[in-house]
């Protein structure tokens, strides 16, 4: 990506979205001042019609951070200009055969030197992390239970 280029941003009220700033970001309600505070120079409601109604002209790079069923996935991947990029770490977002975008789907390597690395830059204040919510371990079954069903957002650290 270059200064100046359009990211949209699919699903950035999550732990993963909060990472990722000044772009147009989609946000149900209950995210809406997270992703405010992130950063996010646009944000689209994605529970009020369809994303890419409320977009004035294409994205040069979609970030998908939701897994989709192919109908949505294939109107998300719709927003990217030709010679844009769709990179999703969910679901894989595959634009149609002759647009001229290119698909990537990123799976993340369990790297303890990369871990090391971010935790740095959240010490230094570098990034900053959207933590919700702190457990004991003993309710981390109760934390999963809450996760699966739709109630936890943001990242939620859980102290030993
Ligand atoms: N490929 C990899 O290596 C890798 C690594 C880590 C995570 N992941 C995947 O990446 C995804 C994001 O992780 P996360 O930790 O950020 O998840 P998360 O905290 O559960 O956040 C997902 C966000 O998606 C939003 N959302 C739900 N349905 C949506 C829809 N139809 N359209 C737009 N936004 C929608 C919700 O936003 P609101 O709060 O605004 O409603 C929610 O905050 C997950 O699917 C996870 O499995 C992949």
């Amino acid at each position: 990506m270059t200064a100046g280029q359009r990211v949209l941003v699919n699903g950035a009220g999550g732990g993963v979205g909060g990472f990722v700033t000044q772009v147009i970001a989609t946000a149900s309600t209950r995210s809406l001042p997270a992703v405010r505070a992130f950063g996010a120079d646009q944000i689209v409601d994605y529970t009020a019609g369809p994303v890419a109604d409320a977009l004035d002209r294409p994205v040069d790079t979609l970030l998908n951070l939701v897994p989709l069923d192919p109908a949505a996935a294939a109107a998300l991947a719709a927003t990217v200009r030709p010679g844009g990029r769709a990179v999703s770490v969910a679901s894989p977002v595959e634009p149609p055969t002759g647009a001229g975008v290119t698909a990537l789907h990123m799976v993340a390597r369990n790297d303890v030197a990369d871990l090391a690395a971010l935790a740095a830059l959240v010490e230094a204040g570098e990034i900053r992390l959207d933590v919700s919510a702190s457990y004991p371990l003993s309710e981390l079954a109760e934390v999963h239970r809450r996760s699966e069903a739709g109630l936890v957002r943001g990242k939620v650290v859980i102290i030993p």
